[in-house]
């Protein structure tokens, strides 16, 4: 929770608020506790005003807070989802719950529309670990070998890539290239993961997720000992101890089927904390064991961000015409994959 009682900025809950929010409330007990009610129901009423009035839809990533998740979103997911519904709305406005390159997708693949970063701050340590200048030395060093990019980039990064991935259809991605090797950047990890599980082999780089490198096979063998029984759910961004330890690796929504055919009462969700909050929700018979890591990128949106984007219409995401031109074919390529 990013509100604080004593934040001048904050809306007053009055009387029609409570009213207006009280179906809400039901909606929502459980998740939001009573004491939070009076900061959060504000900020969700003058969201939901907002999103009618400019004609707007919020894109959550799996990572947001469950006030976000549960409160507001009109869209949750994980990386490739969120693309590719982002190609489906009619909405006017996009607000991206999410990290920059989420809502800097969403603008590649919506050019006329707004898109809305709450806080363009929002980075992340895989897209920060590689530039476009390094990706064209990596082409000249590999003459004629494709180059699959994870989502994970910035647009330039994308622009000189030959198609997108995510952790959700990298595997396929890179078989759908019909090649023997591929360059599959920036996250070594995922690459790692990759190749573990294709023919194809795999030239690297070495980008890593600062949230899921700190989780280690040790860490692992603690949880099962005082556990037992339980169900380990990595994220493909884990180092390849991690992996090794876990029952089944997936992306998030990957992770989120898994827990329908566990088979188990107690399931360890290798990712980021909101994880496991937002889908506990929809799962009262497993028990979550949470040792998550935060992502202090997806922890800078939250509730009043989202509602003053809405307010001003800003920070609003631009891609350069001919960068996002190109980047644009390698996010097409990556969604016509099936
Ligand atoms: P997913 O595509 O699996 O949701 O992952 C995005 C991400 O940033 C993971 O750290
Ligand atoms: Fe980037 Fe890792 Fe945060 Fe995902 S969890 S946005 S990969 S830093």
């Amino acid at each position: 929770m990013a509100i604080a009682a004593t934040d001048p900025g904050r809306l007053p809950f009055t009387p029609e608020v409570e009213a207006r929010m009280a179906s809400e409330r039901r909606r929502l007990a459980g998740i939001i506790p009573d004491f939070d009610w009076p900061l959060v129901a504000p900020e969700i009423d003058a969201i939901q005003r907002l999103k009618r009035e400019r004609n707007a839809i919020v894109l959550a990533h799996n990572y947001q807070t469950p006030e976000i998740f549960h409160g507001v979103a009109d869209i949750v997911g994980d990386s490739l989802a969120l693309a590719r519904r982002a190609t489906e709305t009619d909405a006017d406005v996009i607000v991206k719950a999410g990290v920059h390159f989420m809502a800097e997708t969403a603008k590649l693949v919506n050019p006329s529309k707004t898109v809305l970063m709450p806080d363009m701050a929002a980075g992340c340590s895989l897209a920060s670990s590689i530039t476009a200048a390094d990706v064209r030395l990596l082409r000249a060093a590999h003459p004629g070998v494709p180059i699959v990019t994870y989502v994970n980039t910035s647009a330039e990064v994308k622009a000189e890539s030959d198609v997108c991935c995510t952790s959700g259809n990298a595997v396929k991605v890179v078989e759908s290239l019909g090649v023997d090797r591929v360059i599959m950047l920036p996250d070594e990890y995922l690459a790692r993961y990759v190749a573990g599980q294709t023919e194809v082999e795999i030239i690297s780089w070495k980008g890593h997720c600062e949230v899921h490198e700190r989780f280690t096979g040790d860490e692992i063998a603690a949880y099962r000992e005082d556990n037992p029984g339980v169900y380990v759910i990595a994220h493909p961004e884990c180092p390849p101890d991690v992996i090794a330890a876990a029952d089944y690796t997936g992306s998030t929504a990957q992770m989120i089927s898994k827990l329908d055919d566990a088979n188990a009462s107690k399931v360890l969700l290798l990712t980021e904390c909101s994880m496991s909050d937002n889908v506990a929700v929809h799962h009262p018979e497993l028990d979550f064991v949470r040792p998550c890591n935060l992502c202090p990128h997806m922890k800078r949106i939250d509730l009043p961000k989202i509602r003053r984007a809405l307010e001003s219409l800003a920070p609003e995401v631009q891609v350069e015409p001919a960068v996002a031109e190109r980047a644009r074919v390698a996010v097409d390529r990556m969604l016509a994959i099936r």
